[in-house]
């Protein structure tokens, strides 16, 4: 009877940490649909912004410009984005890596 109790837990444990991952990644998806976008094009494929598909700044430079901006770009870019936090822009940058 315990160990099959003990198999239960683990096994609800085991299935709630699978399905952590997906959710996660969606998240990315969910941040880039609502707040990328209208200047970025649903697939990234650029609009008012330039496309990100295939980009070749690497998912951390990504992060940095949305949490930090960077002087040098032109707005939106120049401060960071104040609607997303640094987990969401982590999150939405490996979501713009995905983009082909
Ligand atoms: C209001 C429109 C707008 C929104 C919203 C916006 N961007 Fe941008 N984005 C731009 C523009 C315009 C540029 C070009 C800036 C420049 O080059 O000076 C840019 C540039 C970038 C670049 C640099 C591209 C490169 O090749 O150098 C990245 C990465 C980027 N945006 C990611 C994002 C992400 C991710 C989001 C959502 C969290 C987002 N942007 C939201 C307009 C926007």
């Amino acid at each position: 009877m315990r160990i099959s109790k003990m198999l239960i837990v683990f096994l609800v444990i085991a299935l709630s940490a699978s399905l952590a991952l997906p959710a996660f990644a969606q998240d990315g998806a969910a941040t880039y649909k609502a707040k990328c976008a209208s200047c970025h094009g649903p697939e990234g494929q650029g609009k008012i912004g330039p496309a990100l598909k295939g980009t070749s700044l690497t998912a951390d430079q990504i992060g940095d410009l949305l949490t930090k901006g960077n002087d040098a770009k032109k707005a939106p870019h120049k401060k960071a984005l104040a609607s997303v936090s640094a987990d969401d822009a982590k999150a939405v940058a490996t979501f713009v890596k995905t983009l082909k």
